[in-house]
């Protein structure tokens, strides 16, 4: 599957690194970084961490 996370939006809550930290990092200087493409099997955790952003800056696309 797909995602994409705004990076205009996101303020850096971290709550999607701590739910899928195979997915999402906040690099050395503090910004996000994560994988376009994710396995399926990661879907319920991705799920989980578009809920949980405040800012709901994470999107999946398919
Ligand atoms: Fe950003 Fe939301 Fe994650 S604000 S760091 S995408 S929890």
């Amino acid at each position: 599957m797909k995602i994409v996370v705004d990076l205009d939006i996101c303020q850096r809550h971290a709550r999607c690194c701590l739910s899928v930290p195979e997915v999402f990092e906040l690099d050395e200087a503090g910004l996000l970084t994560y994988h376009a493409t994710v396995d399926d099997e990661l879907r319920d955790a991705v799920e989980e961490a578009v809920d949980g952003c405040p800012t709901q800056a994470i999107r999946i696309l398919d």
